[in-house]
């Protein structure tokens, strides 16, 4: 791959992100509802991807129908997730801790951080992170510590939905309440601005976020969303 080539690029109703050094990943996010992209323009898309050396190509978390599109075109699945939703019907916790805003000198901390609490697929590089960040038009992200984090949580809101983005804390310092009192944050950061329902995805087998999440008032939506793989070289 060219030095010159950029490693994140939206096109064809896909926003595409390549991580790695020596093993090329590309990454694709749908922008547009799966009825409004097209064949031909997202292989299009896809053949951009093998010419600059992507090995493996992983769509974004997808629900069903977006599923159904990718699968047409060869895509097979990689992963299923939970998808869980807080509806602000039931009272919210308070955080317990103090948190604040993260800056941008934090993202390296961030980045330790999220690497040591997620398994290798899952790891989010400074692309990721930005990704993250820049997915919806309102964020919000904070950190736990006043001074070098120990866990971090990136919240986005798009009109009257909400997306827990992301939710990590070292595992040297999990289990004395860090992720409670982020998730209480980001709870209360939605509810004061009108979000009607927080979504959140995490791994079926990821036992611990899915009994938090559950205990702080989210339940599971039914049809979960799905990664899809489509492997260049197979
Ligand atoms: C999930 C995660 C954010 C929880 O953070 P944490 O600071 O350890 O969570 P807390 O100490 O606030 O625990 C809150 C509750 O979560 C549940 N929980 C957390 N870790 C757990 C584990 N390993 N096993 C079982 N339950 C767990 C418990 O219900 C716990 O309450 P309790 O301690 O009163 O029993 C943390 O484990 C993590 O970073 N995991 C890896 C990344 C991840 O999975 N992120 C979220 C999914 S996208």
């Amino acid at each position: 791959m060219s030095p010159d080539q950029p490693l994140r690029w939206s096109s064809n109703g896909l926003r595409v992100r390549i991580s790695g050094t020596t093993r090329l990943v590309a990454h694709v996010t749908p922008l547009l509802p799966a009825q409004k992209l097209r064949k031909t323009k997202v292989l299009h898309s896809l053949k951009q991807l093998h010419e600059v050396g992507a090995e493996e190509i992983f769509t974004s978390a997808l629900r069903p129908r977006e599923q159904q599109f990718f699968t047409d075109l060869g895509f097979t699945l990689h992963e299923e997730l939970i998808l869980l939703a807080h509806n602000f019907e039931s009272p919210i916790d308070f955080p317990t801790r103090p948190s604040r805003k993260s800056r941008r000198s934090d993202w390296d901390e961030l980045l330790k951080i999220d690497n040591a609490a997620f398994s290798q697929f899952w790891q989010f590089d400074d692309l990721a992170l930005a990704e993250a960040i820049s997915a919806t038009p309102r964020t919000r992200v904070r950190v736990d510590a006043p001074d070098t984090p120990s866990g971090f949580a990136i919240t986005g809101r798009s009109g009257r939905i909400g997306f827990l983005q992301r939710l990590a804390v070292d595992p040297h310092h999990q289990r004395i309440g860090i992720g409670r009192s982020l998730v209480a944050d980001a709870l209360q950061w939605s509810k004061k601005r009108f979000v009607k329902e927080l979504l959140v995805n995490t791994q079926i087998n990821n036992s611990g976020a899915l009994s938090l999440y559950e205990s702080m008032g989210f339940t599971k939506k039914h049809g979960g969303l799905a990664v899809l793989q489509w492997s260049i070289t197979s």
